[in-house]
Parts: C-alpha cells; sequence; structure tokens
C-alpha cells in the first residue's frame, strides 16, 4: 500500500500536468478566433461531461445545464461533440434557417448493423437514397388522397379496438392504455404494408413485432460506450449492436415470410397494399431490394407504433389526473358527435377542445424529446457567431422548450386552454412547439399521426368513463418518463372502462 502511495505521490505532479494541459487544450479550442463553440460545462480529461448527462434522465440533465449555459450549449460527451439547442429561436436556426447544414444524422452505434442505418429513411444523411425513401412515403403512404381513400381502414381499426374495450366494461378489467393503442396502431401500419393483423388485442402476451421493436429502441437508447469512444468498435461490436442485431435479424425473418408468401402467389385476395406498389408497381423508384426494403418496413412500424401510442398514453394520465379537464373534453365530444355515431377523422377539426389536449400533452410529453439526432454536415455559425463545426451531434431539445417559463406561463401545469386563445399548428412552423420537428427531416408520418391520435383518444372518450385501478387516486399515477429514443410513461398506465 505504501509502495502504490509513494508511487502515486511521485506521479502526481506529472499527472496534474497532464490533466491542466488537457482542460486548457479544451478552453482553447472552445475560444479559437473565429472557432467559438457554444458555451458550456469545462469538460473532464477523457470522459468530457458524461458525468454530467449520465448522471440521471438526460433530458432533464441537459435542461438543467441549459438553464445556467443558455439556449445553445455544447457538450464534450466522451471524445464527440454535442451542441444541444433549448429555446424556440435556437430551433429554428437548427431547424429552418440552416436546415440543409444540420439535416444529417448522428447515427448511434447500435443501429450500424446489417447495413440497416445506411438505408434506413430514419438515419441515412438527406441524399439520393433518403429523397427516394421520403418519396415514398410521401407518395404512397401519406398524400391527402392516399389517406382518405384509406380511411375505412382505420375506422375499422378502431371500431375492433373500441369492441375489446366493450368487452372489458363488461368485466371492469385494468387495461393498459399504451398497450391498447400501440396494438391497434401496429395491426393499422401491418394491414397499411402486408393486409394482414400482426396482433390481437385480446391476446394477454405482446406481440412479437412491438417487443422486437421496443427491444430496439431500448437497446439504442441505453448509453453505449461506442457512441462516446467511437474507436472501442475498432475491438468489435459492443453489447447494444449485438442486441439490436439479434432483433432486426428477427423482424426481418418476419417481413421476409410476408414477402415470400406474396410472391408464390399463396394469399389469393387482391391487394392495394404498400407490399404490393413495391414489388410489382410500375413506379421504378418503389423497386427495392431486399434489405432496404426490410429497413423500411422496420422504420415505419418503429417509427409509427411507439409514438402514437406515448402519446395517448400521456395524454389520458393527465386527463385522469385532472377530472375537471377529463369532463370538459368528453363534454365536447358528446355535443360535437351525434348520439349513435362513431367519431369520425372528418370530426376532428370540430373538436377544438380536444385538440388542445393533445397540443398540451406534446408540450409536456413529447414523444421524442430530443427529435431526432441531427448531424452537422459542414461547418455552421449560429446564433451570437457561434462555431458548430463539422460533425458535431445536434439535439433540440422539445422537453425543455417546452417547459421554459420564458417560453409557456406556469409551464409544468398541463392546461389544454392556452391553446385556444394561442394559433399554434404543429407542422413545424412554430418553433415553439415542433413534436413533429420541422424543415426536411420532419416526421414522415405526421399526416397519418394527425388523424390517427385524435381519432383514437376521441373514440376511447366517446365511448366510455374512465376510472383508476381499485385504491389508486388521481396523484399516485406515476408521471415519471422510460429512458428512451421515445419518452414513454416509465410505469404503464392502467385504466378502466365502465359504461359512459
Ligand atoms: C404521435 C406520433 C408521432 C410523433 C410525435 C413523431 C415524431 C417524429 C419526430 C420528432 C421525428 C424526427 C424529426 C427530426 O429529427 O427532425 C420523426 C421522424 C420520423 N417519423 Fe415520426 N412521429 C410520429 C408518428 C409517425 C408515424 C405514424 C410514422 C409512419 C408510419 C412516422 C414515421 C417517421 C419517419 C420515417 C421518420 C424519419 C424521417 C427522416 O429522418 O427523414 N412517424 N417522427
Amino acid at each position: 500500500m505504501d509502495a502504490m502511495l509513494r508511487m502515486w505521490l511521485s506521479w502526481s505532479p506529472l499527472a496534474l500536468a497532464l490533466l491542466s494541459i488537457l482542460v486548457i487544450r479544451e478552453i482553447g479550442r472552445r475560444h479559437r478566433k473565429g472557432h467559438k463553440l457554444p458555451p458550456g460545462p469545462t469538460p473532464l480529461p477523457l470522459i468530457g461531461n458524461l458525468h454530467q448527462v449520465l448522471s440521471g434522465m438526460p433530458h432533464r440533465c441537459f435542461a438543467s445545464l441549459a438553464e445556467k449555459y443558455g439556449p445553445i450549449m455544447t457538450l464534450r460527451l466522451g471524445q464527440t461533440t454535442t451542441v444541444v439547442v433549448s429555446s424556440p429561436d435556437m430551433a429554428r436556426e437548427v431547424l429552418q434557417k440552416h436546415d440543409l447544414a444540420f439535416s444529417g444524422r448522428t447515427v448511434p452505434d447500435a443501429l450500424r448493423t446489417l447495413g440497416h442505418s445506411d438505408l434506413s429513411v430514419a438515419w441515412l444523411p438527406a441524399n439520393q437514397e433518403w429523397r427516394n425513401l421520403r418519396r415514398i412515403t410521401n407518395t404512397q403512404l401519406f398524400t391527402t388522397r392516399r389517406l382518405d381513400s384509406t380511411k375505412g381502414l382505420r375506422a375499422q381499426k378502431v371500431r375492433e379496438l373500441i369492441s375489446y374495450v366493450s368487452e372489458c366494461c363488461v368485466s371492469q378489467k385494468a387495461l393498459n392504455i399504451g398497450r391498447l393503442v400501440s396494438v391497434t396502431t401496429l395491426n393499422l401500419m401491418s394491414s397499411t404494408i402486408f393486409s394482414v393483423d400482426f396482433a390481437d388485442l385480446r391476446s394477454d402476451s405482446s406481440p412479437e413485432v412491438i417487443e422486437l421493436i421496443q427491444d430496439i429502441m431500448k437497446a439504442t437508447a441505453e448509453p453505449n460506450l461506442a457512441d462516446f469512444f467511437p474507436w472501442l468498435t475498432v475491438v468489435g461490436p459492443l453489447a447494444q449492436r449485438r442486441r439490436v442485431t439479434k432483433s432486426l435479424k428477427k423482424l426481418h425473418d418476419i417481413f421476409d415470410e410476408h414477402v415470400d408468401r406474396r410472391l408464390r402467389g399463396e394469399d389469393a385476395k387482391p391487394h392495394d397494399d404498400l407490399l404490393d406498389t413495391l414489388l410489382h408497381g410500375e413506379n421504378m423508384e418503389c423497386m427495392l431490394d431486399r434489405l432496404t426494403r426490410n429497413a423500411f418496413f422496420s422504420d415505419l412500424f418503429s417509427a409509427g407504433t411507439d409514438t402514437s401510442s406515448i402519446t395517448v398514453a400521456w395524454a389520458m394520465a393527465e386527463l385522469l389526473r385532472n377530472p375537471e379537464l377529463m369532463a370538459k373534453v368528453k363534454e365536447e365530444i358528446g355535443r360535437v358527435i351525434e348520439p349513435g355515431k362513431d367519431v369520425e377523422e372528418s370530426d376532428v377539426e370540430k373538436l377544438q377542445y380536444l385538440q388542445a389536449v393533445i397540443k398540451e400533452t406534446f408540450r409536456l410529453h413529447p414523444a421524442a424529446p430530443f427529435l431526432l439526432p441531427h448531424r452537422a454536415e459542414k461547418t455552421v455559425e449560429v446564433g451570437d457567431g457561434y462555431v458548430v463545426p463539422e460533425g458535431t451531434r445536434v439535439l433540440v431539445s422539445n422537453w425543455a422548450i417546452g417547459r421554459d417559463s420564458r417560453v409557456w406561463e406556469e409551464p409544468e401545469v398541463f392546461m389544454p386552454e392556452r391553446f385556444l386563445k394561442k394559433d399554434i399548428d404543429l407542422r413545424g412552423h412554430d418553433f415553439e412547439l415542433t413534436p413533429f420537428g420541422s424543415g426536411r427531416r420532419i416526421c414522415a408520418g405526421f399526416p397519418l399521426a394527425f388523424r390517427m391520435v385524435p381519432l383514437m383518444l376521441a373514440s376511447l372518450l366517446r365511448g366510455f368513463d374512465w376510472k383508476l385501478p381499485e385504491g389508486m387516486a388521481p396523484e399516485d399515477i406515476d408521471m415519471r418518463e422510460a429512458l428512451g429514443l421515445t419518452m414513454a410513461m416509465n410505469v404503464p398506465l392502467m385504466a378502466v372502462p365502465f359504461a359512459a
């Protein structure tokens, strides 16, 4: 022990000198003339600011650091540089003024498997392949004409949901709201793509596709050394990448099975689905190879299922915590929708208070608290002469913007009324609220989400009254968030339907 101590004492001046040089170099790097990085906490050698962001939930850590360092802030995370943007003005700079320069993606190491990040519409840089895939979503899935022609399918999926909830109403069964909505959305997606249902609302076990998607999302969001010290991957893929490889392969197998069955002509009925367009369409840009097609399907399932169910679950949790708001939204639905009629997509524009509830949910509980990580494709000057170097990861903190008292009155209070007075839309024009992002990387599926989320929420509220499970009071609802690329409730919301 003594020997160790003697050795440490003899080396410590050298170690100290080395540490000082590294710190001074980092400070110098930040302030070099013409290269003023946005401010941020002084990084430690080697780990940078990792200790400050891994000590709690990243969205909360970033928000409290931004309080001190301002709306554009630099963090050194291991060997990498991240810039976090936390005000509407700075979000506008990144997503609108310098949209093209910040249109890249910083790909989490876990997704660099099976070629996924080089084929995926969500993770490709904004290049020709990405444009082609975006064009397919725009022209084959989410045009107004296409969405109008598939509204019957969505109505049917929502009817199935309501019919299942009615059965549970009789038995007073507590239901996991997020699961109900994710199974409904999953079936909507699988019917749109393959003309089949992937899951059964009545089954108690979680559908395999949802399990696989959630595993991929979790592994991607877990802190991963390879994302902070990229050289580590020289040694071989780390645990998270191995996990994603396994789940992604299983997901591809499921898709391949459906494609092969269709190619063998085994399902006889005529289809007008995405698979048919991709296999037999006349449009050359829709001719995707097998791996690209599978990456495309994985993106659609993972981007669409989780986000919609998270949003409906948070909205229901807020309404159950605030019975007077629940009464108000139900009163509106009862007034607008004729007795005995189902809620239809065309009713939503008349449901102003319901829309305000959804906006307020996005403000406090954005499904993607940082959007997806953008990347500076070239060195850009932003804000007050700050420079964001090429290759920087750029995060837009929707979560912090939504809770900023300079932007919102009483930001911690769930108050849908604020949106009745304020004309804010969700299409990425108002940078106080951009739950779908803005600019060229805006969510590809937002026209579908605009229809599906209000329709599901309104239908669940229209048909039933809801209460919390026996012995639980509104203040007992656990409103903590789970760690992830998307921000679900940490404890799934359970609620009991009863006849309205
Ligand atoms: C409540 C529902 C939804 C929310 C809140 C949401 C939110 C988002 C956000 C924040 C992004 C990243 C934007 C950025 O990085 O700037 C995104 C990207 C994306 N979303 Fe959504 N989304 C939802 C539903 C959907 C649906 C239903 C689909 C399709 C079925 C979808 C497909 C995509 C795709 C493909 C991307 C990647 C776009 C790209 O990188 O070019 N999303 N979404």
